[in-house]
């Protein structure tokens, strides 16, 4: 298992280019199982989740192939309808293949994710929306099995007791573009990568209208077709990025970073003192100021994202004063907490919400990663810490982040990842 070492301090300076978002290609891969053709899907990054989606495409008996950043897909002749536990295992979001292969096969069988680093993940969301669509249901040895003789159009109201789904939306509006007839989720969530994902099925062929709403409206089609689609940058690797810089009071150009996807994350950086420049193909960070205290609050988009939270945690930590932040998205997503602790940030966590005393400065430890987004936490942490960082378990952070390290070294960071 390889591990992070980070001799922090150094101010980030330079350019990085943002890679394409890592929550709209799981989807799109999943939703090309819908059809029998070939798909070319651009601005891929090379990461360990979008290999896991790939090993369950080929399960499934896809071909799937990359050159570069570029991965192709074709999905013609038979398919699997099993997407078994080991793979799923690896990552939750392999359940986005039940939506597509219950919307072709009228047959699908995944396993259920089971826990998680970041608290309870229920699926029971995703399973309303399918049974909604006349999708026959049940959870047998640890498994969502799912029949469809037809899938119909159907009115559904899919918010949760936490609000709106991202992935119970998506799996719903994949099955329901090949149901007969109109279906209407209400209560649907608004995230740029639900628009994504229903942009590309309308290239694809599929009649969907209202994404990036509450509600969205699917005509059903009987056929769908391939296509060539570039998916939208990564708005989290863009935030942290952002916060790498202000955290070392840096300079930096996120290059084809997308503003208006950021807005919440950007109004938060402004607040903390830090300068944005919204710019044609990208955003320019700056910070030469000392670090603002401010609370912050998740919730579902265009509210602030739960996948920023962790690494605002380690900024606020360095602020003049006393900053509250809550995930009100998922309440248990806290485990970055006790490291940066062990790092010398001064936090103390209750319930859903963590109290932020800011602290002049963070010393490196050996500390342990848990999740993608605290992993990312403390690579930020360390960037700014005195002396070094040690940091175990970073197999998580390249699910989601393409040589991290190697685009913090070039933007001036020391850091390198060693074997353990
Ligand atoms: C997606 C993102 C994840 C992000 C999250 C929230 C992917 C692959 N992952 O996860 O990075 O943190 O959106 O923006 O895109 N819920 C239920 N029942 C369900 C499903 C969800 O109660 O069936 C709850 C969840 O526990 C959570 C809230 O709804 O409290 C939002 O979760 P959801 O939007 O579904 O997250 P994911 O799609 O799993």
């Amino acid at each position: 298992m390889d591990k992070f070492i980070i001799e922090g301090g150094n101010r980030l300076g330079g350019e990085v280019e943002i890679k394409g978002a890592k929550n709209s290609i799981l989807p799109i891969l999943a939703a090309t199982l819908l059809t029998e053709d070939e798909f070319v899907i651009e601005n891929v990054p090379l990461l360990r989740d979008i290999f896991t989606m790939k090993k369950v495409l080929e399960t499934l008996g896809a071909s799937v192939s990359f050159d570069q950043n570029v991965i192709s897909v074709d999905t013609r002749g038979t398919v699997g309808y099993e997407a078994p536990y080991e793979l799923v295992k690896q990552m939750r979001a392999s359940y986005y293949v039940l939506g597509p292969l219950l919307g072709r096969l009228g047959r699908a069988r995944v396993s259920l994710p089971g826990g998680c680093a970041i608290g309870p993940r229920p699926v029971d969301l995703h399973i309303k929306g399918l049974r909604e669509l006349g999708a026959n249901i049940s959870v047998v040895h640890g498994y969502i099995e799912g029949f469809a003789d037809k899938l119909e159009g159907s009115y559904i109201f899919l918010e949760g007791t936490n609000g709106p789904s991202v992935g119970a939306t998506i799996n719903t509006m994949m099955a329901a573009s090949r149901a007969s007839g109109n279906t209407i989720i209400e209560g649907a969530a608004m995230e740029p990568e639900v628009m994504d994902v229903a942009n590309f099925l309308n290239r694809c062929g599929a009649k969907i209208r209202g994404h990036g709403t509450r509600r969205i409206e699917i005509k059903g089609v009987k056929e769908l077709s391939g296509c060539r689609y570039r998916v939208i940058p990564d708005r989290i690797e863009a935030g942290t990025f952002a916060v790498a810089a202000a955290i070392t009071k840096g300079e930096v150009f996120l290059q084809n970073a997308e503003g208006s996807h950021l807005e919440a994350v950007l109004k938060k950086l402004e607040e903390i003192g830090v300068s944005i420049s919204r710019e044609r193909n990208g955003i320019k960070v700056k910070m030469d100021k000392e670090i603002n205290s401010t609370d912050i609050e998740t919730g579902p988009y265009p509210g602030f994202p739960t996948d920023m939270q962790a690494q605002f945690t380690s900024l606020l930590s360095l602020s003049n004063g006393v900053s509250l932040v809550r995930d009100k998205v998922f309440e248990g997503r806290f485990m970055h907490v006790p490291e940066l602790v062990r790092m010398g940030a001064n936090l103390r966590r209750k319930s859903d919400y963590v109290i932020v005393k800011g602290v002049p400065f963070l010393s490196g430890a050996k500390v342990m990663a848990s999740d993608l987004r605290a992993s990312a936490a403390l690579v930020l942490a360390g960037l700014a810490a005195s002396g070094t960082t040690e940091i175990r378990r970073i197999y998580h952070i390249d699910r989601g982040y393409e040589n991290i390290e190697k685009r913090l070294q070039s933007l001036g960071a020391q850091i390198w990842r060693r074997g353990e």
